[in-house]
């Protein structure tokens, strides 16, 4: 398989919303953005092809591969070079994503549009799908969703650079104000935030506004173990949720929507403010005194109720399958001897940091054993934002929430104080202003050597400019 990262207007039948995007030759077709589908350990080749004006490399999010094939931007791939990318899936089925990587021009590219969805399948999956008699492209259905500027170009303020560039518009699957057509009966969307900063507050709503519950069954680390009935799940940048939604007692002609609902963005002002130094973010950026104190002086705040997606229910059809209690069977990590290695996202000197620093290329702060299980104490101050922190090549079990703001606190399924959408394996988790998560992170890997890999928040204007952090394992 060959991916050519490249301007849309060289690419055919573009889905893309940016002015880039990749380009699929399979089957004798041409594809824009795919979604490819991989099946859990089999071996994927593939041969990126630059067509950018500048370096870029692939990342695969999500999934367990060695240094090399991570695309973490150790290893850039030149205009008009070429990359082969060669490893095992190894990953348990779920929706995982890829998108560029090469440190300080994430953000952009991302935006411009180079990304798409890996699928992966297993057993569970099968079984998943036989039981609730759903089909990938009809009941089951992807959801990307992607705030936008109009226009195509990316060109941040330095306030956006500090809180994440916020688009006016939603796109789902490259759609503005998206409808689907659907029957009585039940529906999978997997859905991905490939918003550069933009969290997202999910939920279903009849037209007259009542909740119309949901069932989350998975999240980014794929199948959680059982079902949960939801009425709101967050979705920070990277995260994707796996959810279903009943529509067997909907009326004909009725709608059901899918919305961002309102809520606290609890960006803390106050530090925002500080100017950044253009030299130390490596872009251009415009200055006005309007913009300096505003996250972003656009028509859609962070926090905003928004209807995303219409379902149009056309069709009465008879259903009469109900959910499996039991999705996947998920070992917990045993953290009995398991060092704690804590973690501080703040502010200081014009820039996000993790534990006061900012990402180095080749160094690594962070050394870890291979094979060994550590917990991580991910702590957020009062006076920031949310970070939706990430680990490339290894899965977090999310093991408590603690000191949270209430309006999360008052959304915890355990005495943990952990969400729905932590249940399970991830590989992306929001931390809340003032708030502390701990994850359980299990080193083993099969690679021969040393290998590297990123810890960063994804959001894509922090992780440009170097909330990041290289992570050896050895
Ligand atoms: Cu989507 Cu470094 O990751
Ligand atoms: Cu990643
Ligand atoms: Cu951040």
């Amino acid at each position: 398989m060959t991916l050519t990262a490249g301007p849309a207007g060289s690419l055919p039948a573009t889905l893309t919303t940016g002015n880039l995007g990749v380009a699929v030759r399979h089957g004798g077709r041409r594809y824009v953005n795919p979604t490819l589908v991989l099946q859990r350990g089999e071996r994927m080749r593939a041969t990126l092809v630059n067509a950018l004006e500048e370096p870029t490399i692939v990342h695969w999010h999500g999934l367990a591969v060695d240094t090399r094939n991570d695309g973490n931007g150790s290893i850039l791939v030149a205009p008009g070079e070429r990359f082969a990318y060669d490893f095992t899936v190894s990953n348990r089925s779920g929706m995982y994503w890829y998108h560029p990587h090469p440190h300080g021009r994430t953000a952009p590219q991302t935006y411009g549009g180079v990304y798409g969805v890996v699928m992966v399948e297993d057993d569970d999956e099968r079984a998943l799908r036989a039981a609730l008699d759903v089909t990938a492209g009809t009941t089951e259905i992807p959801l990307v969703l992607q705030d936008r500027r109009a226009g195509t170009g990316y060109a941040p303020t330095a306030a956006d650079l500090i809180h994440g560039y916020l688009g006016d518009e939603l796109y789902i699957n490259g759609v503005r104000c998206p409808f689907l057509d659907v029957a009585t009966r039940l529906y999978r969307f997997r859905i991905l935030n490939a918003c550069n900063a933009r969290t997202l507050s999910l939920a279903f709503r009849t037209a007259a506004g009542t909740p119309v519950p949901f069932t989350l069954i998975g999240n980014d680390g794929g199948l959680l173990p059982s079902p949960t009935e939801c009425t709101q799940a967050f979705l920070a940048t990277a995260e994707r949720v796996d959810v279903l939604i009943d529509l067997r007692h909907a009326g004909v002609g009725e709608t059901v929507f899918l919305h961002t609902l309102a809520f606290d963005a609890m960006h803390a002002e106050g530090v925002m403010s500080a100017p950044v130094a253009p030299a130390a973010m490596g872009h251009a950026m415009p200055r006005s005194p309007a913009e300096k104190d505003h996250a972003h002086a656009g028509t859609w705040p962070e926090g905003a109720a928004r209807s995303l997606l219409e379902l149009r229910v056309r069709k009465r059809m008879m259903y009469d399958r109900r959910i499996p209690d039991e999705l996947s069977a998920i070992a917990r990590i045993a953290t009995a001897n398991a060092p704690e290695r804590p973690f501080r996202l703040g502010f200081a000197k014009g820039r996000w940091r993790i534990n006061d620093r900012v990402f180095e290329m080749g160094v690594t702060p962070i050394e870890v054993a291979r094979g060994t299980v550590e917990t991580w104490l991910l702590r957020n101050y009062h006076a920031s934002m949310p970070h939706a922190m990430h680990l490339h090549g290894f899965a977090f079990e999310v093991q408590a929430r603690e000191t949270s703001p209430d309006a999360i606190a008052a959304l915890a399924v355990d005495s943990q104080g952990r969400l729905p959408t932590d249940l399970g394996r991830k590989d992306t988790v929001l931390v809340w202003p003032g708030e502390s998560v701990r994850v359980a992170i299990d080193f083993t890997h099969p690679f021969p050597g040393p290998q590297t890999y990123m810890f960063h928040c994804h959001n894509l204007e922090h992780e440009d400019a170097g909330m990041m952090l290289g992570v050896a394992v050895t």
